[in-house]
This record gives structure tokens, C-alpha cells and sequence, in this order.
């Protein structure tokens, strides 16, 4: 989408929130501006320096063209809306594995401990890289089995989040093209087949029901976090809710809406490549906020191989700014990062 359209819908958006401001009882509304990448443009320079300075500011932004058709995009939220549509026994027989596979019921995931008072308004659906039991990769942590909802509930649903896994990778692995160039390192730096080769890849399904947010109360769609891994893409609805926050620090912290952009992902940076950039790329601590409508999105995040070694580029030290962090495996902090935000798989048993 032309840059031009870009700005002008988030002006529109901007007006609509402030007409909104006048008439709510809520505080002041922020929208944000995000860079807007174009995947397809020739002149990657160009793209490379938006990235960079998106990443270096507050690490959001948009990608357009980049590859996977509207139409495509438009039957994963139709397929997602009808496994969130059945049943809640149907869906809890598909209840999420030891592997993060399979549904995350409400309240599942508890992202905010310090705010929330209750876990999440959400419900979700991960799909990862299939790993099945007899090939001794299945003895990683985050590779397994994936589970399905059955063919003759949903017919075709398994292929087309196949599909989507598969095309939303290719535009990750793009996106770290231009990463890398803009950390000064060369093209295919992430790109490779130890780093990226076999990726921690988790598509997750998310389902926001009608329940409206309110801070003062510690009830989020999703509460402030920021995500783990190296990189997200996010797709949503035209429902707006996702908010970021750019200095995490600032009291009182001010919040931002992103705009959904039809067409475009919204892509975050994650943890992981803050700590690997040595905190020059920033991953920005982000919500989910209900306003009474449901909200669908898929998020896709993206980690680098199990084994991969998340030390500091060698492009982001220097004598006077040596690395931050040691050295750490990529699955090593990973799990942890699941296991400080998930309910514990026993609670379902009781
Ligand atoms: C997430 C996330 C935002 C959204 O799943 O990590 O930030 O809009 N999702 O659903
Ligand atoms: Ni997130």
C-alpha cells in the first residue's frame, strides 16, 4: 500500500479516536504513526533505513506488500472465527500440550502479574513446527506434534493454518533481510540455516470476547508485555485494541492505539533481539485493551533455532559499550519465558 494511504488512514483513524475522546468518559486517547515498510519496494536502502529507525525508537511497524494475498489473509480469520465459534467441550479436547499446542481457554495466559487481576481475556490457539515423536528433534523443548481440531468439524482448517505457517515464515525471513542490514551485519545474517533453518515458529490464534477493559480494575484483553522471541507479526481485525507504550519507565506511562491497516502486518520486535542487539533495538512493552466488541488476531512469533547462541552481535559492542548479557541458548530462555506467564496444565485437571 502506498505510503500516502498509509498516513492518511491513521489520520482518519486519529480524528475518529478524537471525536471518540470528546464524547467518552475515558482519558485521552493517543493514536500512534509507525513506519510503514514496503516488502516490495526496490530501493531496500530506503527500507532499510525506516526499519532502522523504527527499531531503534520503539521496534513496531508496519510491512505491506509483502507477499500474501488479502484473500488468503481473509480465509485464516475466517477459519480461526469457526474453531473460536464451537462449542467450549469441543475446543477443550484440542486443549493445548505440554508442547504449546492446541487451545489456550480464557484467562489462560497471565502476562501482567503486577496489574492483572486475572489472566487474560483471550483465547487462543497455537500451531508451531511439527515435529512427530520418532524423529529425536521431537526431544526439544518447543518441537512436538501439533494438534487439530477433527477434519469432519473443520474441514480444511488444518491446511489452511499449514498454509499460512508456512507463507508467514517467508515473510518473517524478509523481514530479518532487512534487520540485519540495518544492524550493520550482512544480508543473510539471520537468514541462515543455524539460525533460522529450523526455527521456533508458533502461530497463535487469538480470540478476544466482548469483555471491555479497564485498567483501574486490572481487567485486559491482554495485559502489558513485551513479546519474547526475535521477532511477530500480527494481523488483526478492523477492531482497534492493541496499544503500545514507548517509555515503559514514564509515570504516568502513556498509551498509544496502533491502528489495524488492512492488508498490512504490524510487526514487533521481541526480547530476545533487544538482549542480542545489546538493547540497541528495542522491544516495546504492548496490551490488548476490550472495548465490548469481540476482536480477532494471529499472531506469529518467530524465535531462531533451538540451539542457536543469542550473544551479543558483534556490531553492537564496542569498548565503551560492552555486551549487557551473557550468552544464552535460544530454547533455555524461551521456556522460562512460557513457564513465568502460562497457568500450570494441571489447574485443567482438577
Ligand atoms: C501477543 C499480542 C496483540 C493482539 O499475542 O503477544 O501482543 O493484538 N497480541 O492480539
Ligand atoms: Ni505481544
Amino acid at each position: 500500500m502506498p505510503k500516502l494511504a498509509t498516513k492518511r488512514r491513521q489520520k482518519d483513524q486519529k480524528k475518529k479516536m478524537e471525536n471518540q475522546k470528546q464524547t467518552g468518559p475515558e482519558a485521552p486517547i493517543k493514536v500512534s504513526t509507525l513506519n510503514c515498510i514496503n516488502l516490495s519496494n526496490p530501493d531496500i536502502h530506503h527500507s532499510v533505513s525506516l526499519l532502522k529507525q523504527a527499531c531503534l525508537d520503539c521496534g513496531f511497524f508496519y510491512v505491506v506488500n509483502h507477499g500474501i494475498s488479502q484473500e488468503f489473509m481473509d480465509e485464516v480469520f475466517v477459519q480461526s472465527k469457526k474453531f473460536f465459534d464451537l462449542p467450549l467441550d469441543e475446543k477443550m479436547k484440542v486443549l493445548r500440550s505440554e508442547k504449546h499446542r492446541g487451545y489456550t481457554p480464557l484467562l489462560d495466559e497471565h502476562l501482567d502479574l503486577e496489574n492483572q487481576v486475572h489472566g487474560d481475556y483471550k483465547e487462543g490457539y497455537y500451531i508451531g513446527v511439527n515435529v512427530p515423536e520418532n524423529d529425536p528433534e521431537s526431544e526439544k523443548p518447543f518441537n512436538g506434534r501439533n494438534v487439530w481440531p477433527a477434519s469432519g468439524v473443520l474441514p480444511g482448517w488444518r491446511e489452511t493454518m499449514e498454509k499460512f505457517h508456512h507463507e508467514a515464515l517467508e515473510v518473517v525471513k524478509e523481514v530479518a533481510r532487512i534487520i540485519a542490514l540495518a544492524l550493520d551485519l550482512e544480508v543473510d545474517f539471520f537468514d541462515k540455516p543455524d539460525i533460522l533453518g529450523k526455527p521456533i515458529a508458533i502461530l497463535r490464534l487469538l480470540h478476544y470476547e466482548g469483555k471491555i477493559s479497564d485498567p483501574s480494575k486490572g481487567i485486559y484483553g491482554a495485559g502489558a508485555h513485551s513479546d519474547f522471541g526475535f521477532v511477530t507479526l500480527l494481523a488483526t481485525d478492523d477492531v482497534m485494541g492493541l496499544q503500545i507504550c514507548r517509555d515503559k519507565d514514564a509515570k504516568p506511562q502513556i498509551w498509544e492505539y496502533v491502528t489495524p491497516i488492512k492488508g498490512a502486518f504490524i510487526v514487533n520486535l521481541g526480547d530476545m533481539l533487544e538482549r542480542w542487539s545489546n538493547c540497541i533495538f528495542k522491544s516495546t512493552l504492548h496490551r490488548v485493551l476490550g472495548n465490548g466488541q469481540d476482536r480477532y488476531s494471529i499472531a506469529y512469533f518467530v524465535e531462531p533455532n533451538h540451539d542457536c547462541l543469542v550473544e551479543c552481535l558483534p556490531t553492537c559492542k564496542s569498548e565503551n559499550n560492552p555486551p549487557k548479557f551473557p550468552p544464552i541458548r535460544c530454547s533455555t530462555y524461551l521456556s522460562q519465558r512460557y513457564k513465568d506467564t502460562h497457568a500450570d496444565l494441571n489447574a485443567y485437571n482438577k
